[in-house]
């Protein structure tokens, strides 16, 4: 006959130990550790290869978008401060361009004379409203957009515009320069 340890009870004939429950406990303890342990190793070691999985994307600004229907545009010059763009409107002829500084990128400002004059750059005659300034460095560009003082190596780019078949909306296309020519009559 085995003697029953101290800590041993007798329920209904079975014999039960309460020293075997404890170490059932610590080992199903210990085992949910070791789990959890291995889990976060193996995290932590497939990350680069989980992280390799998802491409790396940039979200840029659309270069292609509307902005507005033709007459909600007042004769003269608009900024579009949003797209960094200035708004040419001449009676029903529009043109657009870049308000970005070709030296290091500022925005450049447009400062009007106070009556419009005739110009002539590089055989191309004009109507010019005023002069564009760079706050940076000092650059300066006629009002067609052609460089002529400070560092600015390149003239201010001009913008491709259409109307939206949809819509009838002005459409700028900041992926296609046009030539500082480039009028669109509505
Ligand atoms: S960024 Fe315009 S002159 Fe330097």
């Amino acid at each position: 006959m085995r003697a029953v340890a101290s800590t041993d009870t007798v329920d209904n004939g079975v014999q039960v130990s309460s020293d075997s429950g404890l170490d059932q406990t610590r080992r199903g303890f210990l085992g949910r550790l070791t789990a959890a342990v291995a889990a976060i190793g193996a995290l932590v070691a497939g990350w680069p290869l989980l992280r390799s999985l998802v491409p790396n994307v940039l979200y840029e600004p659309p270069k292609r978008f509307r902005i507005g229907n033709p007459e909600s545009f007042q004769e003269g010059v608009t900024f579009l401060e949003e797209h960094r763009i200035f708004l040419f409107r001449e009676s029903s002829s529009f043109h657009a361009i870049s308000g970005i500084c070709t030296h290091l990128g500022c925005t450049v400002k447009f400062s009007p004379f106070t009556l419009p004059q005739e110009e002539t750059v590089r055989q191309f005659s004009y109507r010019a409203l005023g002069e564009f300034h760079c706050p940076c460095h000092g650059s300066k560009f006629r009002g067609e957009g052609t460089n002529f003082s400070g560092p600015a190596p390149r003239p201010l780019t001009c913008f491709h515009l259409e109307l939206s078949p949809a819509t009838g909306e002005l459409v700028v296309d900041t992926a296609t320069d046009v030539p500082r020519d480039f009028r669109l009559v509505v």
